[in-house]
């Protein structure tokens, strides 16, 4: 894992992932930061790493069981050592209004939750996110690049 190209003043960070598993651990290494209260979300094309990073983030909450893509199921949730993660992948949301009815962030305020596809409904979700945009730069090199909308976030 490159270290961080750290901008702290701005609120946002790179980091440069040379493989799958190098995107787990840097989700890992999040997870274990989160609280309940908190939103992830995350942006990118199809087949970027973001639910990859979900794998990681759910394994740095404690949870030990597999986590899929959630492309049909829209909300998935694991138990984590102390909270639960919730994960959202709003791809097939066919109306923003869809998840308004969702209501994300009142349903999952005793955990930590974590978004795909957010600019579905970008207007459902706390200003005071961490946005994690993945940048596909090879075939197995992605480029993260967090910005906190917050100081929480930060
Ligand atoms: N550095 C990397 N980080 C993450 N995934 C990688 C990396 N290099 C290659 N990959 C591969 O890219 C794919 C990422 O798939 P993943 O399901 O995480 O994408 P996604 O962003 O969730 O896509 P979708 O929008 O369809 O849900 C996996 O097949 C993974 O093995
Ligand atoms: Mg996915």
């Amino acid at each position: 894992m490159s270290k961080p190209a750290l901008s702290e003043a701005e609120g946002t960070a790179r980091f440069a992932s040379r493989g799958p598993g190098e995107t787990r651990r840097l989700g890992a290494r999040l997870g274990r930061l989160l609280r309940p209260g908190d939103t992830v979300l995350l942006s990118g094309d199809l087949g970027a790493g973001k639910t990859v990073f979900v794998q990681g983030i759910a394994r740095g909450m404690g949870f030990q069981g597999s986590v899929s893509s959630k492309s049909f199921v829209l909300m998935g949730e694991y138990q984590g050592r102390e909270f639960k993660l919730y994960h959202a992948d709003l791809y097939r949301l066919e109306a923003p209004e869809q998840a308004e009815e969702l209501a994300m962030e009142e349903y999952c305020e005793d955990g930590a939750l974590v978004a795909e596809w957010p600019e579905r409904a970008p207007h459902v979700f706390a200003p005071d996110s961490l946005r994690v945009r993945f940048e596909v730069t090879g075939e197995r090199t992605r480029g993260l690049i967090l910005e906190a909308g917050g100081e929480r976030a930060r």
